[in-house]
């Protein structure tokens, strides 16, 4: 697997005619390298390249980094430097995005006249269509948290804080076998629904609410997505209304998903049931992201997105209806997209659980 991203990122270096690309972003190197740790830079020339990392590093490089030479730096910009001038390498690509000016200006005073080319982040469109390695990670990421969420909810009842919550399923998640929580968990109960990142609070959960959870879990570097809303005791009619657009409009957009689809249709299909039913101010952001290494990447499931679906691409599909002073409710699945269709990598029912 990894021989194949290494091969889609030397494409990349041909098609700007480079020498050599200098990659920074420690997701992009954990992606071409396997290395799960917090200091390194990769420079990949199109026959070979360097891993390079410090002393903390060097040991679990040894272990994790098999496709490079692993070097240890003491100084990190002059090892890069040195290693580029001994390879000859003249023309060196850089992703704009990951570099900050400092560091740039460092370096081309030390390349001493070798040229540093500003790249579009090529990895990330690469990253957006996942192999299978990364759709077993992602699942079971989606498992842990999805079984995990399951085991909270008998905590879930009138006098409940939403900390509380929060905590316990961060806890359940762990035993489940998560590496740590992908975010912060939003738990946003009765008028706080209306916050669509309204994370945890010391609020104490009512009868007759909805409470909106929005958890993942990370494993092996992989991040799972997935926004429950539940009702603690009947809710009022028209908290179940809104409940039953999102869930309607969740629907339709999973039903739409196929190859071939452009994504700014999917939040088109969502989007305009939820106007249809009178809530269209109430649904600002987007439909969905990617989700992968990061818990949000490429590519973007909005009005914008020039993508459109293929084979193995994973994102969430996430409306919500959100109205200030009264509530709000969101429901996210990950989906990755199948020859027929799209398959649920996150597990726990939509349908409307009455607590
Ligand atoms: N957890 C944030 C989101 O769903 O995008
Ligand atoms: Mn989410
Ligand atoms: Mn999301």
């Amino acid at each position: 697997m990894l021989k194949d991203r290494i091969f889609m990122a030397r494409e990349s270096l041909g098609r700007s005619s480079l020498d050599a690309l200098l990659v920074t972003s420690l997701t992009s190197i954990r992606y071409l390298t396997g290395f799960s740790g917090s200091d390194a830079v990769l420079l990949l020339t199109p026959e070979g390249g360097c891993f390079l990392t410090d002393s903390r590093y060097t040991t679990q490089a040894g272990s994790e980094v098999s496709a490079f030479p692993v070097c240890e730096y003491r100084n990190k910009l002059d090892a890069v430097s040195e290693w580029l001038a001994r390879a000859g390498c003249r023309r060196i690509g850089f992703t704009a995005s990951q570099l900050t000016v400092e560091i740039h200006g460092e370096l081309a005073e030390k390349l001493k006249g070798a040229e540093l080319v500003a790249l579009k982040d090529e990895l990330a469109e690469i990253r957006k269509v996942k192999d299978q390695a990364e759709l077993a990670l992602l699942e079971s990421a989606a498992i842990k948290a999805s079984d995990a969420l399951h085991d909270i909810l008998p905590l879930v009842k009138p006098g409940s804080v939403e900390k509380d919550l929060a905590l316990e399923l961060e806890i359940a998640m762990r035993r489940r076998g998560a590496d740590d929580k992908a975010f912060d968990f939003i738990v946003a109960s009765g008028e706080r629904g209306a916050l669509p990142h309204g994370r945890a609070t010391d609020r104490v959960i009512r009868a007759g609410e909805l409470v909106t959870f929005d958890f993942g879990a990370i494993f092996c570097g992989y991040n799972s997505d997935e926004t429950v809303t539940v009702a603690v005791g009947e809710p009022d009619p028209r908290l179940r209304t809104v409940y039953e657009v999102v869930k309607e409009a969740h629907d339709r957009a999973i039903e739409a998903v196929k190859p071939g689809i452009p994504l700014k249709e999917l939040d088109r299909i969502a989007r305009s049931f939820i106007e249809e039913k009178g809530f269209g101010s109430c649904f600002g952001h987007g439909l969905g992201h990617g989700v992968g290494l990061e818990v949000h990447e490429k590519p973007v499931v909005s009005f914008r997105s020039e993508d459109v679906a293929c084979d193995g691409m994973v994102f969430t599909i996430e409306p919500g209806i959100y109205i200030p002073g009264v509530g709000g409710v969101r429901i996210e699945d990950t989906v990755v997209v199948e020859s027929s269709g799209c398959r649920l990598l996150t597990k726990v029912s939509k349908e409307l659980r009455v607590l």
